[in-house]
């Protein structure tokens, strides 16, 4: 792949999200929120490639499969109206078929072009599948890296009161006190919160929070760590004996996993949003 194809690749995204927008029967602004959504996931592939070593060929496929990764956004909020995979479609499957309708990755080698595919196709899957090819299975792991990383920055936003609620983004939980023994068991044994347990808005919360034991690269631990997402969700969340154990062993799986990028020092200015080493 060449810098001229992700150029290429680039323009027909500008299109296809004008042409999408153009086409809509309702409001077209929680289109751009995904359009923004995908520049950042761009720039965070990069960062975190770039810090795990990666250059050339392997920068350009993974940019690329952050363009393209939610196309099928666009078309399911044109023909559902919502951004609710369980609602309407899955919008992973319907990126891929979108990019095979278009043909837009027919210049590349057949070996580029299912790389691409398939980290598109697997980037919301709860679990990556055991049989993938290194190669493969490193693009898909920093799509899903990268997507997170902006994920975290849009909820701990709204948690913050930086952001205005997305009606669109909201899930429509249940707002109160409680919280699921069951997720916080689960976060507790360092496992991810499976989507059936959440039944509120907390729940919803300490589900994202698990996020972290499905994170596959140190500098994006890092950069949740130094951008305090996990901090900010916490602070969201009513105050008990029992969160407060959980937040400290959450922060503590963070910094054994932060840190190993940083050795045993761990003096190296940590990654900042801003931060040329994750937003080139
Ligand atoms: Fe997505």
């Amino acid at each position: 792949m060449k810098a001229e194809d992700l150029a290429g690749l680039s323009r027909w995204f500008a299109a296809f999200v004008e042409n999408e927008r153009a086409l809509t029967a309702i409001d077209p602004r929680p289109m751009d929120l995904k359009a923004r959504h995908t520049a950042r996931v761009q720039q965070e592939i990069l960062g975190i490639g770039k810090a795990i070593g990666l250059s050339g060929n392997a920068l350009l496929l993974a940019e690329a499969a952050a363009l393209l990764h939610d196309v099928g956004r666009f078309r399911q909020y044109r023909l559902h109206g919502t951004f609710s995979d369980a609602r309407s479609v899955d919008h992973a499957r319907l990126s891929e078929q979108v990019i095979r309708e278009e043909g837009i990755l027919d210049g590349l080698s057949p070996r580029e072009e299912a790389i691409i595919l398939e980290a598109v196709r697997l980037h919301n899957r709860r679990e990556v599948p055991g049989d993938l090819d290194p190669e493969t299975l490193l693009h898909v792991r920093l799509l899903r890296d990268a997507d997170k990383l902006d994920i975290y920055r849009i909820f701990t936003g709204i948690y913050s009161g930086q952001e205005a609620p997305d009606p669109v983004l909201v899930h429509l939980l249940p707002d109160g006190p409680e919280i699921s023994p069951e997720v916080v068991a689960r976060l507790a044994a360092r496992r991810i919160v499976p989507f059936e347990n959440v039944r509120n808005v907390n729940d919803y919360k300490l589900f994202q929070v698990g996020w972290i034991f499905d994170v596959n690269f140190p500098p994006t631990w890092a950069a949740i760590r130094a951008r305090g997402y996990i901090q900010i969700i916490f602070d969201s969340l009513p105050g008990s004996r029992e969160l407060s154990d959980l937040r400290h062993s959450i922060f503590a799986f963070l910094d054994e996993r932060a840190g190993k990028q940083e050795g045993a020092g761990g003096d190296t200015p940590l990654p900042q949003m801003g931060d040329s080493r994750l937003n080139p």
